[in-house]
């Protein structure tokens, strides 16, 4: 397996500390923790060997330092720490090395989940129905943790699991008759427009209702007509959709629906009735299970029959064990759903599938007042489309400034609507809510996509003044602490994608990429001298190759970041 920098110093602090306590380096490695950075890069407390060696701590601590030596680590006793500070070199070099060896791929591991197959279900809109603001967010975070599981080797079987069955089809079908412009049934806008208004309609009227439910069930009957119908809608949305994720860079494995489990129902719910059990309840037939209080049963089938969401997960979540056999199966749905997956997974585990604790339900919190000039309805194409409008505003006084050059000022624009939509959104936990602000999102400045892509586009600049990036340099040059700490941000970005990837947390990466620019920008501003003439000293090549390697190396990182989380990134701007 390839390691990164710093697991290697941190494996190697830790077997130096392992055989100095006669104990194995497993028991030790989980202990080395990050220094206090005003004392060193890693630190091990010695607090839990005081009761065996019937010592103080900082005596302890002060022996072992003192017997420890590693190569490439300072190693010092701190109080109660054996702290261990990365020595200028090799550890500098090492790391500069590391991620410009890699490039854009900086950060992943090829070798960590080689073998290991994950499923994601994200993204998965209803067809016909209006996007929400969590297809929003679930679009984001799975392409990025499908990003993020792809640069560690995984094979990433993407799933778009579209909401193309149910009684909404009924609602769209009968409200269609009624409102529908036949000349318009590839217009999606129009689709979501008859579906609001049969839906309002449905609520008022029985009949109306009772009108839909009886088209779903011709549906579920394989009537062919009434399938005709569905499909011609599940076409148009589908190419609408298909616009939305061109647009954003995603590319589905696999783009499907509940319809797929359309006809295959019964053979679920016969296996589900020899395990957990199911009974029929005022017609309808539920999960026979104990549950918490206040937890309702599991709905498989109405009282007319017709099936359940649930129904369908618990089908889907077979067949993507059958065609997949994946070690981890994520949904990344909002936290709404949490009971609904609770549900579900625990009636697999109850139907003893053994790959039942494989299953994840990612969740996440909501977004709050985001609203465009349109309205309330938010449809992610209308958020990237006002994106992009505010955007070149700004784009047109930076050109008539000369602040920027590009030759593209619409495609730059889109460029950084996206990374303004994206990174407002990943920044955040993905489990917190949070509120929308346009103007914060869009800001050039501050913990925004734009400043992270405008940091990049410095790094390619002060790159290209200085006649590239140079292929050999002396790392032993770098001596500034506003060098030295813009190394260690550098050097995180591998173990912060692997812990993105464990905790499925995106903004871990987000917030790196924001260390990383801050540190850049300090480097940048140091002593106030311009920061081309701090970069590309006159007169002294050796420095500036140094130097320049250094904004290379920072460059690759944010680019690489950059790229996981889905962000273009653009050399002008
Ligand atoms: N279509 C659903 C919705 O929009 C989300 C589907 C999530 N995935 C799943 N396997 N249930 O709310």
């Amino acid at each position: 397996m390839s390691t990164s920098v710093y697991s290697r110093y941190r494996a190697a602090f830790a077997q130096a500390l392992a055989t100095a306590l006669g104990v194995p380096a497993t028991d030790i490695e989980a202990q080395v923790k990050p220094a206090d950075p005003a004392h060193g890069d890693l630190s091990f407390a010695t607090f839990p060997l005081a009761k065996a060696q019937k010592k103080a701590p900082p005596a302890i601590a002060a022996g072992l330092a003192q017997s420890l030596s590693v190569p490439g680590l300072e190693i010092q006793a701190v109080g109660p720490y054996v702290n261990a500070r990365f020595a200028p070199l090799p550890f500098t070099a090492e790391v500069i090395d590391a991620a410009r060896g890699a490039g854009i791929r900086y950060g992943g591991d090829a070798d960590a989940g080689r073998g290991k197959t994950v499923a994601i279900d994200y993204s998965s809109p209803n067809i016909a129905k209006p996007i929400g603001f969590h297809h929003i967010r679930t679009t984001f975070l799975g392409h990025c943790i499908a990003n993020i599981y792809r640069a560690l080797g995984w094979r990433v079987e993407g799933i778009n699991y579209l909401g193309d069955w149910g009684k909404q089809f009924g609602l769209v079908a009968v409200g269609f008759q009624e409102y529908g412009d036949p000349a318009r049934i590839d217009d999606m806008a129009h689709l979501v427009e008859v579906y609001v208004k049969a839906n309002k309609r449905a609520e008022a009227e029985p009949e109306f209702d009772e009108k839909a439910r009886a088209f779903f069930r011709r549906m579920e009957a394989g009537d062919a007509e009434a399938l005709k119908l569905w499909n011609q809608f599940r076409d148009t949305s589908i190419k609408g959709f298909k616009k939305i994720y061109a647009r954003m860079g995603i590319e589905f494995e696999h783009i499907e629906g509940e319809s797929r489990y359309q006809g295959k129902m019964d053979a679920v719910i016969d296996q589900i009735a020899k395990k957990p059990g199911v009974k029929e309840s005022q017609g309808a037939l539920i999960v026979d299970l104990p549950y918490a209080e206040n937890e309702p049963p599991i709905l498989l089938k109405k009282n007319d029959g017709s099936t359940l969401y649930a129904t369908r997960d618990l089908a889907a979540a077979q067949d993507r064990y059958e065609r997949f056999q994946f070690d981890k199966s994520l949904y990344v749905v909002a936290q709404d759903q949490a009971l609904h997956f609770r549900q579900v997974f625990r009636t697999l585990k109850e139907m003893d599938l053994p790959w039942a604790d494989r299953t994840v339900h990612v969740a996440f919190g909501r977004i709050h007042g985001m609203s465009t000039r349109k309205g309330q309805v938010v449809q992610l194409n209308d958020v990237l489309d006002e994106a992009k409008e505010r955007v070149s505003v700004k784009v047109r006084e930076n050109l008539e400034a000369g602040r920027i050059q590009t030759d593209d000022a619409d495609a730059l624009s889109e460029q950084i609507a996206l990374g303004a939509i994206a990174f407002g959104d990943l920044k955040h936990k993905r489990a917190s809510d949070y509120t929308f602000d346009w103007d914060e999102v869009l800001s050039f400045e501050g913990h925004t996509g734009p400043y992270l892509q405008y940091a990049h586009a410095r790094a390619v600049n002060v790159l290209r003044k200085g006649g590239g990036a140079p292929a050999g340099y002396d790392a032993a040059l770098l001596t500034l602490p506003e060098e030295q700490a813009l190394v260690r941000e550098i050097m995180r970005l591998p173990e912060v994608v692997r812990d993105a990837a464990e905790q499925y947390e995106p903004s871990l990466v987000a917030r790196l990429l924001l260390d990383v620019a801050s540190a850049l920008s300090r480097y940048y501003t140091l002593g106030n001298q311009e920061r081309d003439k701090r970069i590309n000293v006159e007169g002294n090549d050796a420095l500036r190759s140094a130097r320049l390697a250094l904004i290379d190396a920072a460059r690759v990182t944010l680019a690489a970041g950059l790229t996981l989380l889905g962000i273009p990134t653009p050399d002008n701007m």
